[in-house]
């Protein structure tokens, strides 16, 4: 597997071929992570318009951490799952009580704050602040267990795990953001779960699964 060519290829793509994303715009760490802990459940064309109006209207830490709780529900209303609006503004309030409102650029002080999780931390890390670490989620381990014929159950935590190392082997240390947001989007876009567009896949060449012709008979799991 060359390694190199794989993110060279994959991140070439990505420059030219990704979506125009309200959080693309610019690498504002509060608003990475307000788009991370929306996207975890909804999908990109439904988290578009409530990203921008709850920037809009809580456009940093400071004003998150002091709007009444009614008011952020209000502007979560529709996405659902609210117990990740509550936990958003109760982690603000605490980087705004703890660091000055600058969101955490370490493991150790993100994996404290309520709802971020090893996903959310690797998103910011590696998007905002460009460190190399993995940002793991059902996409990602959907193209690489197929890139790299990785058989293991994606249901379980261990097999996360697995994936963070692999993408800690692989990611490329001078575009950390690009690497991780080029592998979610390539989950999006081309390496999707039905019938996934592999003849126009930018790294067709590096896919074990797609030369053994099970592309979609992977990722492997137990459980829907
Ligand atoms: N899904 C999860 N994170 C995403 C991102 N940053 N861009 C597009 N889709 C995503």
């Amino acid at each position: 597997f060359d390694k190199l060519k794989f993110q060279f290829d994959l991140i070439q793509w990505f420059l030219n071929e990704q979506r125009i994303l309200p959080w693309r715009q610019d690498k504002d760490p509060y608003k990475i992570w307000v788009s991370e802990i929306m996207l975890q459940q909804t999908r990109v064309e439904t988290v578009i318009p409530y990203f921008t109006n709850f920037i809009e209207k809580f456009p940093s830490p400071e004003s998150l951490a002091k709007a009444e709780e009614e008011h952020v529900l209000k502007a979560w209303e529709g996405l659902g799952y609210y117990s990740r609006a509550r936990n958003l503004q109760s982690a603000v309030k605490e980087v705004v009580a703890e660091y000055g409102g600058k969101v955490p650029d370490n493991v150790e002080e993100l994996s404290k704050l309520k709802g971020v999780g090893p996903y959310t931390q690797g998103a910011i890390l590696s998007i905002a602040y460009n460190i190399p670490e993995p940002a793991v989620d059902g996409n990602v381990m959907r193209v690489l267990s197929r890139i790299l014929l990785i058989k293991d159950d994606i249901a379980k935590v261990s097999t996360r795990k697995l994936f963070e190392n692999i993408v800690r082997e692989i990611i490329s240390v001078d575009q950390p953001s690009e690497f991780n947001q080029s592998l979610m989007e390539l989950g999006a876009l081309v390496c999707t779960p039905k019938s996934p567009s592999c003849l126009l896949c930018p790294v067709q060449n590096h896919c074990r699964a797609f030369s053994e012709g099970i592309q979609h008979e992977l990722p492997y799991k137990t459980t829907k």
